[in-house]
């Protein structure tokens, strides 16, 4: 597998597994009706950093990206988000990207990475922890999931 910087034609690529994780409405807080052009926005902002994750046949299976959590003098501070395509979940590429993520916030001067808003149901929680995330609070019954009702969302940190 090769984890490289993403180039904007990489987008059509990204977009159908990217439509079906957030129109699942289960992990991410976007509106399950993004449209392709605001998520393509949202995902391929300047601002961001994006990398994609590539199988041995070229096919893209995943992406994240890194970008600032804060402004001014809390910019050093990350926020991070990754998508596998769930055809290809379960085989190591999440970990490989958030490996990948955490060593390029780190030498990109990043002394923290912050997530925002995982829904607790999501078995990514274990991943995060696994790799070092603490869970700082909850938001109580923030998360309309469609198969488990109102559930939490954490906010976790690790520092880099
Ligand atoms: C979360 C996500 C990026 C993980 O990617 P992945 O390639 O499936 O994960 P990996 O195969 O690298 O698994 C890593 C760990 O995650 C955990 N995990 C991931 N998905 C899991 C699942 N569906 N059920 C149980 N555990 C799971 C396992 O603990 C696994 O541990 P291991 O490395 O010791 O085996 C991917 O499932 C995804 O894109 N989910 C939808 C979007 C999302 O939730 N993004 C994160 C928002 S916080």
């Amino acid at each position: 597998m090769l984890i490289r910087q993403a180039a904007a034609g990489d987008w059509p690529r990204i977009w159908p597994f990217w439509h079906r994780i957030v129109s699942a409405g289960e992990t991410y807080t976007w509106d399950p009706d993004t449209t392709e052009e605001a998520a393509r926005a949202l995902w391929m902002s300047p601002a961001k950093r994006v990398f994609v994750a590539e199988d041995d046949t070229g096919t893209i299976v995943g992406s994240a990206y890194v970008t600032p959590n804060y402004g001014g003098p809390a910019s050093d501070i990350a926020n991070a988000a990754f998508m596998v395509d769930p055809d290809h979940a379960g085989r190591g590429v999440g970990r490989a990207l958030a490996e990948h993520i955490l060593t390029a916030a780190k030498a990109e001067g990043y002394r923290a990475m912050v997530f925002n808003a995982v829904v607790e149901t999501n078995p990514a929680v274990r991943l995060w922890t696994s790799l070092g995330f603490t869970v700082l609070g909850t938001v109580p019954e923030a998360y309309e999931h469609p198969r488990f009702g109102r559930v939490g969302l954490h906010v976790m940190y690790k520092a880099l």
